[in-house]
């Protein structure tokens, strides 16, 4: 994807910080759902799919893996309004009576966990709580119950980590920060 000059990455939390919150979370995690058989963790795609596999291999309590996939409405959509949310690909099995976990990269506004949350829980799991990598308080514009949080960052462009701009630096091993050009 072709996009203005590459803002050079400025580290904000190393591959090491970030590794070691994803054991905690695992740790809680394996605690909260000890005995827990059915458990399934819902990748939001994409910008989760680095820290889900690494969440994923660090558990030892047996769950399987789904995605979904969600898009914003930009503004060229004129019909929308702020905060709309769209379903763009959905889970391929049913979570009725399952024990079910959002993991995300970042919660910004909350729009998308708040819309997810709500469309996964009218289908009937035993439980629904969210994980979220990173969390810019400053962003919210909906209050959204994040279980387990990785780290609270300001409100920079961070990239890295399964995180992008405009698609890029998804596969920097550290979460950095941008400034793209206004
Ligand atoms: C990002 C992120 C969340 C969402 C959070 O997705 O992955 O899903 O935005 O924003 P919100 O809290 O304001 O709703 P993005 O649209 O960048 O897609 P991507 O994950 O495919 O990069």
């Amino acid at each position: 994807m072709t996009g203005p000059a590459n803002p050079a990455p400025e580290p904000l939390i190393s591959a090491a910080r970030i590794a070691a919150r994803v054991d905690e979370l695992a740790a809680e995690i394996d605690v909260q759902y000890a005995g827990v058989d059915d458990l399934v963790l819902i990748g939001v795609l994409k910008g989760s799919f680095i820290f889900l596999a690494d969440l994923s291999r660090r558990l030892t309590v047996p769950h399987r893996i789904e995605f979904i996939a969600v898009s914003s409405y930009g503004d060229a959509e004129s019909t929308a309004h702020p905060g709309d949310v769209r379903l763009i690909m959905d889970i391929r099995h049913r979570v009725y009576g399952s024990h079910v976990l959002l993991v995300e990269d970042i919660v910004d506004t909350g729009h998308t966990i708040a819309y997810l949350q709500r469309l996964l829980a009218a289908r009937g799991p035993a439980s629904l709580r969210t994980c979220a990598l990173v969390r810019k308080p400053e962003r919210a514009e909906v209050e959204v119950p994040v279980d387990y949080l990785g780290f609270d960052i300001p409100d920079v462009w961070v990239v890295g980590y399964g995180l992008d701009w405009a698609e890029r630096y998804r596969t920097l091993p550290d979460i950095c920060v941008v400034h793209p050009e206004p």
